[in-house]
């Protein structure tokens, strides 16, 4: 495993002040970088915080075990190892991803990404990013893919669904932005700033969705995010929050799982 040139240097000025003592690393080509760190957390050799970015990944890994396509030189994969307060939800580090890849997307590059609950950014109207939070005893593994430029072939297995965020980025610099974000939310979880800035870019809301309930076919509108990062939704038989399972718009299919 490689490392590659600059990219550690350029992470950490991302990073800025505050995090120097936080270990960064930057490989060519790893098989997933989410794998990397639960496996070198549980072996001991690593511990929160501990921030890894690859170029590309060769199994690279999407929410409920779909595969998360990581080609080289395109886009940005990286994870964050953290170690919440043990009393933290959840559902609130995810919400916290979203909105600290969209704040540095924004201060990067211009773009203003939206969010489609609970953790896919999209610009006009495509996917660009993915986040995938693992739980492990030795803290919260934050997987976060962005796709920054389409690539040569696009994204055939996508259904046109995904795209990219099309701009020049130094992605060096943005992964030590996004980590940044990350880290400094992860000292105050339960921030109604950061809850607040989520609910604003969320675009499900006032969309009429269905999902399924104890195998019945629902639908209902989604009226905001509980302050537990839950979607809220007024159906027929009233309000309710839905925390787990798969919504869908229409005929296109949204799956949400807090954390893995
Ligand atoms: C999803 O869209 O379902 C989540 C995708 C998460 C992809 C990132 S890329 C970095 C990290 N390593 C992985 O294997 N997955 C996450």
């Amino acid at each position: 495993m490689r490392c590659v040139t600059g990219w550690e240097k350029a992470m950490r000025e991302g990073l800025g002040e505050g995090f120097s003592p936080v270990p960064v690393q930057a490989l060519g080509q790893v098989d997933s970088t989410n794998l990397r760190l639960k496996e070198w957390a549980r072996a001991g050799e690593i511990r929160a915080p501990y921030v890894l970015a690859a170029d590309s990944q060769t199994a690279g890994r999407g929410r409920l075990g779909r595969t998360f396509v990581s080609p080289p030189g395109t886009g940005l994969y990286m994870s964050v190892l953290l170690c919440p307060p043990e009393s933290t939800d959840p559902g609130l580090v995810t919400i916290l991803a979203a909105v600290s890849v969209c704040r540095a997307v924004e201060e990067e590059t211009g773009l203003r990404l939206q969010i489609k609950w609970v953790n896919d950014l999209f610009l006009r109207g495509k996917k660009v990013c993915g986040i995938l939070a693992e739980k492990i005893s030795e803290g919260i593994v934050l997987g976060i893919g962005v796709n920054i430029l389409t690539p040569p072939g696009g994204f055939p297995e996508a259904a046109g669904n995904a795209g990219a965020l099309d701009r020049p980025v130094d992605r060096f610099r943005l992964s030590g932005a996004i980590a940044r974000k990350v880290l400094l939310g992860a000292k105050n979880p339960g921030d109604p700033a950061v809850l607040a800035y989520y609910r604003a870019r969320m675009f499900l809301l006032g969309q009429t969705i269905s999902f399924t309930e104890d195998g019945l076919q629902k639908s209902a509108r989604v009226t905001g995010v509980s302050d537990d990062g839950g979607l809220v939704v007024e159906g027929t038989d009233g309000q309710k929050v839905l925390r787990t399972g798969e919504v869908s718009i229409g005929s296109r299919q949204v799956s949400f799982s807090r954390l893995e």
